[in-house]
C-alpha cells in the first residue's frame, strides 16, 4: 500500500524529526479558525473580524491568560473540534503514528504576544515530564510563523551530542544546555495553511517573540493506541480516537464459557 511519497515522509520524520506540510482538509482549518475567531470576538465584545497577527493591539499581558484559558475551555467543549483537528493531518498521522490512535483529551492553545516574557517554554523534551516516547505532536499555527514567532527544535543529528551534554557535570541548568546548543536549535518556518508534526522526544521550545506579530497556535499529542503509555495514561490524559473493526470485535469478545 505504500507509495513513494509515504516513504519520503517516513524517512524525513525518522531522520529530521518533523514534517511541515499543507493541511489535508481546508474546511476543517476554516472550522478551527471560525471557532476561535468567534470566541475571541465574544470575549473582547466586538463584531469586527480580528487579524490574529495584530491581537497584541487589542489585548495585553494582563488579560492574556484569562483569554487563553477561556479559549482552551471553549475549544475543548466544542464537540466537533477534535474531529476537525484530526482532519488537518489524518492521512499523515495514519502513516507516521498508526491507524489505531489515541488523542490527548485536551487540545492546547498558545498565544505569543510580541515581547511577552511570561509565556516562555524553555528548551525541553516532553518525555522529561511524563510523556511516553511514542507520542507525536500535531502543531497548527493560525498565523504565519518564522524566527522567534515560531518554535525551535534541535537538529536531530545533534541529539547524541545533546544527550552527552545533558549528563555532563559542567551543565548545571536548562539554560546552560540551551547556550551550549544554541546553534543547533532551528526555528521552524511554517505558514497558516500548513501543519507541523514533530517528534516530541527531540528537545524544543520557544523564546520571547521578538517579531512585531502575535502567534496563535494549537497543539495536541497523538500516539498509537496500543503503544506503551508513561505517566500520561489512557483515560485520564488520552482517549481512543480510531479503532479498527477487528479491534472492536476483539475488545467486545467474551468466551462463551465465561458468560
Ligand atoms: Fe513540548
Amino acid at each position: 500500500m505504500k507509495n513513494k511519497n509515504n516513504t519520503k515522509f517516513e524517512k524525513t520524520f525518522l531522520n529530521r524529526g518533523y514534517l511541515v506540510e499543507k493541511v489535508e482538509d481546508s474546511k476543517s482549518l476554516n472550522y478551527i479558525n471560525n471557532v476561535i475567531q468567534k470566541k475571541i470576538q465574544k470575549l473582547l465584545k466586538t463584531k469586527k473580524k480580528i487579524n490574529f497577527n495584530h491581537l497584541h493591539k487589542i489585548i495585553n499581558e494582563k488579560n492574556l491568560n484569562k483569554i487563553r484559558l477561556s479559549l482552551i475551555n471553549h475549544i475543548n467543549s466544542d464537540k466537533n473540534f477534535k474531529d476537525n483537528y484530526f482532519n488537518i493531518a489524518k492521512k499523515m498521522l495514519e502513516e507516521i503514528v498508526g491507524n489505531e490512535l489515541a488523542i490527548q483529551n485536551n487540545i492546547n492553545l498558545s498565544i505569543q504576544l510580541p515581547n511577552d516574557e511570561s509565556s516562555l517554554l524553555p528548551l525541553h523534551s516532553d518525555t522529561w515530564s511524563g510523556d511516553s516516547p511514542f507520542e507525536s505532536v500535531l502543531w497548527i499555527p493560525l498565523v504565519n510563523c518564522y524566527n522567534t514567532k515560531s518554535m525551535f527544535i534541535l537538529n536531530s543529528k545533534k541529539l547524541k551530542n545533546f544527550n552527552k551534554n545533558f549528563n555532563s557535570k559542567k551543565i548545571k541548568s536548562v539554560s546552560d544546555l540551551y547556550n551550549k546548543h544554541k546553534k543547533d536549535l532551528k526555528f521552524i518556518k511554517i505558514d497558516h495553511g500548513q501543519y507541523l508534526l514533530f517528534n516530541q522526544n527531540l528537545p524544543h521550545g520557544n523564546l520571547v517573540n521578538r517579531t512585531k506579530e502575535t502567534r496563535i497556535s494549537l497543539n495536541c499529542r497523538f500516539k498509537g493506541l496500543f503503544t506503551p503509555y508513561s505517566q500520561k495514561e489512557l483515560g485520564s490524559f488520552f482517549s481512543p480516537l480510531k479503532l479498527r473493526a477487528a479491534t472492536k470485535i476483539g475488545l467486545e469478545y467474551n468466551h462463551p464459557g465465561e458468560n
